[in-house]
């Protein structure tokens, strides 16, 4: 607990003991009130107490957020009002604060006691800003690369996820405030998220989509849970019996707040009678006129309303929220203790992947001219776009950093390699400029308005159309002349937080793309063309703004590469690339490419044919295109999200001041098309069904539901690897070190009564000559088993930090759950009696000792 600043606040004041009074008398009652309280009887009799005052109207008020981030308040009962704030990086939505490492760099780190301090550091952080509610964390499975979210997400294994989330969740309740768990379930891709339909079989579900809620729910006892937009098997997620009712409620045994995602609730009466509890941001269909009827005829029970309440008002007052204040003032809204937290999770979740003849450590006293080149190299980079973006006060930004740690011994030559987007929209000369049709409709037909403008570049043809309701389609057709015969990049690129919606098409023919509803991420192509060659591009364009927001250009892709480039390359010792995704590239809403964003490949193999010494640096939520150059670079580093202090944490690891020890979350594919979602991530065709609904005062909507079909079932990342005998580029697991390790001494029980909890214990030792930290991970392989199980499945982890030549001996302790299954026809965990086999090692591919149990 860090409620030591109180005597700093007290020298403070010295001179106004009256001034100083309220602040002490917060100090105290907050410092009182941390943790929730468990459930009490006297809790209980308040909360009917307060509930016996309400009238059903004002019950009913209760049931949807107001002013974007607000529980209701009723004066009557002097109930006040609650404040939320987005997560999970950071307390982001009441202005600058401390943006943590996101999510997949969190699960990078295998560190739950991390994990517990930066939930701690939220709760701090959110006491701050008198933040009642925290709105995160965010579970779902990282499925695929592609998914817009991922980087807010764990990781692509059910254990550790849970594993990490549990202390997280802990570390923010410990200071009073409420975690919301999120978004359940089955939100695995941004694709259509309002409409998609996640179909999944019970058993994958059970087994790959739930386990890190359910402990959400049952070990960290989380006190809010946040519904997805999606529908699971048909039905909304906020509407959903079986999720919400059958198994949250029931078979975990939720009693916290149930609340809806922002504008994720479709039918007030089904909302109602299926476990949602509160309707954010505000009550569209659980309000007043639908449930005032639905008592009424009987179809909503004034009991399922008071239940809803009931829990609102429990959780509240375990909390002491009617207690005291929220907003504790020995907590600082820009906390030294908090950037601390936030420079470890930095620097644990940093992973090395490749490391050629030791290139790595660099050695700072040999190296007089470092180059920092790269879109990621300034300004920092600290997390993906959308609800999750916290803006930091002073983040560190991979040149900053590096240069910060190298001091004035050492020149550091820059340049961001790549023009901003906007230049090559400025300087793209299409020939006769671009013909722009205007339909009046939202599908390309009816009598466009057409007209000429120099550019396809966002606010143009807008500029003409401002005002009123949105019905247009826009068609720029225009024709560029290539100079020079070569490698042409088209990019194109429109808000991303919207629901605009583009098809580039080149010669009449569409260029391949995702599919695509809500927001549409950046898209670039490369064309090769011939001297004095002509085409015709053509964009169609869905806009939902009453301004076009839709830029295209295209570029030579030599002319892309900064002409400084090469030169301070060349005249480097050693050079840095720092590319990968950004706010604009990966994040909420969207699903984001496997490629890299444009131009990044063309600029790595410029400077690697410039300074073989190359180390590239990435960024992003997880794997992404990296083999057509890796074969180039001799070292690679995955930063993730790294959050407000990545630089520094970047060049600590690059010099040896840290050793790596980062383990990757994912699976890192070498194309998007080898991951095991892949033909199945986006609808399937023809399945689609509707969906009709009543909104009170607006004309009933009928919505197309996309099916995803999960058909890779239970192999999901490393389980498909493992099982099929095939390799990504990178395993689940995996990451160097600059030191080595040895397992040894696996000792296992020869057999163990089935469902009895089983003791392992194995050694590590540091073979190497500095000191270091390895992730010791257990796999459970169920050879015997007769139905198909993945080939191995992580159920224990431990990181261990050794001293050169030191040793310790690790001991994982593995439940009934570690070896069970989900048995679809008798719903529930199931252990097959036979051999088992447990691996212990490295990464899901390096397990070098193992040994049989028999469970009978
Ligand atoms: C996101 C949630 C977020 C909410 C409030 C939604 O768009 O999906 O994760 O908590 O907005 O900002």
């Amino acid at each position: 607990m860090r409620k030591t600043n109180i005597p700093a606040i007290q020298t403070i004041f010295l001179g106004g003991i009256a001034r100083l009074l309220p602040i002490l008398l917060c100090c105290v009652l907050a410092a009182s009130a941390q943790a929730p309280a468990p459930d009490s009887p006297q809790i209980e009799a308040k909360a009917h107490a307060l509930l016996a005052k309400l009238t059903l109207e004002q019950k009913i008020e209760l049931l949807g957020g107001v002013d974007s981030m607000f529980t209701h308040a009723v004066p009557t009962i002097d109930l006040p009002r609650f404040k939320m704030s987005d997560g999970p990086l950071g307390v982001r939505t009441w202005g600058p604060t401390t943006a943590y490492a996101g999510g997949a760099a969190l699960a990078a780190t295998w560190d739950p006691a991390l994990a517990r301090k930066v939930g701690e550091g939220l709760g701090h952080d959110a006491r701050a800003r008198g933040v009642h509610v925290l709105l995160g964390p965010g579970v779902n499975i990282a499925r695929s690369p592609l998914a817009g979210r991922n980087f807010e997400y764990f990781s692509e294994d059910p254990f550790l996820n849970a594993a990490m989330v549990v202390p997280y969740i802990e570390g923010v309740q410990s200071q009073g405030v409420i975690a919301t768990v999120k978004h359940f379930a089955l939100n695995n891709q941004e694709y259509n998220r309002h409409n998609a339909s996640s179909d999944v079989d019970e058993r994958t579900m059970r087994e790959i989509y739930l386990p890190a809620f359910e402990a959400a729910v049952t070990r960290a006892h989380v006190d809010a849970v946040m519904n997805s937009y999606n529908l699971i098997n048909g039905v909304h997620a906020t509407q959903n019996a079986f999720l919400n009712l059958k198994v949250l409620k029931g078979e975990w045994g939720f009693k916290g707040i149930l609340m809806s995602d922002w504008d994720a609730t479709y039918d007030g009466v089904a909302a109602a009678n299926n476990g949602l509890d509160l309707e954010m941001p505000s009550s569209r269909f659980m309000n007043a006129t639908v449930l005032l009827a639905a008592v009424k005829d009987g179809s909503v029970k004034e009991s399922t309303l008071d239940d809803k309440v009931l829990r609102l008002l429990r959780t509240e007052m375990r909390y002491g929220f009617l207690d005291r204040p929220q907003f504790d003032p020995a907590d600082s809204p820009y906390s030294v203790p908090d950037r601390a937290i936030a420079l470890d999770g930095a620097r644990e979740s940093i992973t090395l992947l490749k490391n050629d003849g030791h290139l790595l450590p660099l050695d700072s006293s040999k190296i007089k001219t470092i180059a920092v080149i790269g879109p990621n190299a300034y300004p920092a980079v600290t997390g993906g776009g959308g609800s999750s973006y916290a803006h930091a006060f002073e983040p560190v930004s991979i040149l900053t950093g590096i240069a910060n740690f190298v001091g004035p011994n050492v020149h550091v030559l820059y340049s961001r390699g790549l023009p901003e987007f906007t230049d090559v929209i400025q300087r793209t000369h299409w020939e006769n400029g671009v013909k722009v049709d205007v339909y009046p409709s939202t599908d390309f037909t009816g009598t466009p308005e057409t007209y000429t403008e120099p550019r396809i570049e966002a606010g143009n043809p807008g500029r003409r159309h401002s005002g009123g309701e949105v019905t247009r389609s826009i068609r720029y057709t225009a024709s560029y002349k290539a100079d020079k015969a070569g490698r042409y990049v088209l990019v194109a690129t429109c808000p991303t937080w919207s629901h605009e919606a583009f098809t580039l098409i080149v010669d009449g023919k569409p260029l391949p793309a995702p599919p695509r509803a809500e927001g549409q991420a950046p898209q670039s192509a490369i064309l090769d063309l011939n001297a004095g060659q002509t085409i015709e591009v053509s964009v169609e364009y869905l806009p939902d703004s009453p301004t076009a927001r839709l830029s295209v250009g295209i570029a030579y892709e030599p002319d892309l590469i900064s002409e400084d480039v090469r030169k301070i390359a060349a005249d480097a010792d050693v050079v840095v690339v720092a590319a990968g995704f950004d706010e604009p590239t990966e994040g909420e809403g969207f699903d984001r490419t496997f490629e890299l964003p444009w131009g990044q490949a063309a600029l790595i193999d410029a400077v690697t044919a410039a300074n073989p010494h190359t180390i590239v640096t990435l960024t992003g939520g997880g794997g992404m295109e990296t083999r057509s150059w890796l074969g180039k670079v001799p070292a690679l580093l995955h930063a993730y999200y790294p959050g407000q202090e990545g630089g520094t944490a970047v060049a600590e690891v690059l010099f040896g001041k840290r050793n790596p020890e980062g383990k990757l979350p994912v699976s890192f594919d070498r194309s998007w098309n080898e991951n095991p979602s892949a033909p199945y991530y986006y609808p399937i065709k023809g399945a689609d069904t509707s969906l009709h609904v009543t909104e009170v005062g607006k004309p009933p909507v009928d919505y197309v539901i996309p099916h995803v079909k999960y058909d890779d079932k239970l192999m999901v990342g490393y389980r498909y690897w493992t099982t099929t005998g095939k390799h990504p580029l990178f395993p689940f697991g995996f990451g160097l070190s600059y030191t080595t390790f040895n397992f040894s001494n696996l000792q296992v029980p020869a057999s163990a009564q089935s469902g009895s909890t089983v003791t392992v214990s194995f050694s590590v030792t540091n073979t190497g000559n500095v000191a270091g930290a390895e992730v010791a991970q257990l796999y459970v392989s169920d050879p015997s088993a007769t139905v198909k199980r993945p080939e191995r499945e992580l159920k224990g982890f431990e990181k261990v930090r050794l001293d050169p030549g030191e040793t310790k001996h690790v001991t994982l302790t593995l439940d009934a759950r570690a070896f069970s299954y989900w048995d679809e026809l008798a719903h529930k965990w199931t252990i097959e009696n036979g051999k088992f086999v447990i691996r212990v090692g490295d990464s899901s591919e390096n397990t070098p000792i193992h040994a049989d149990l028999t469970l009978n």
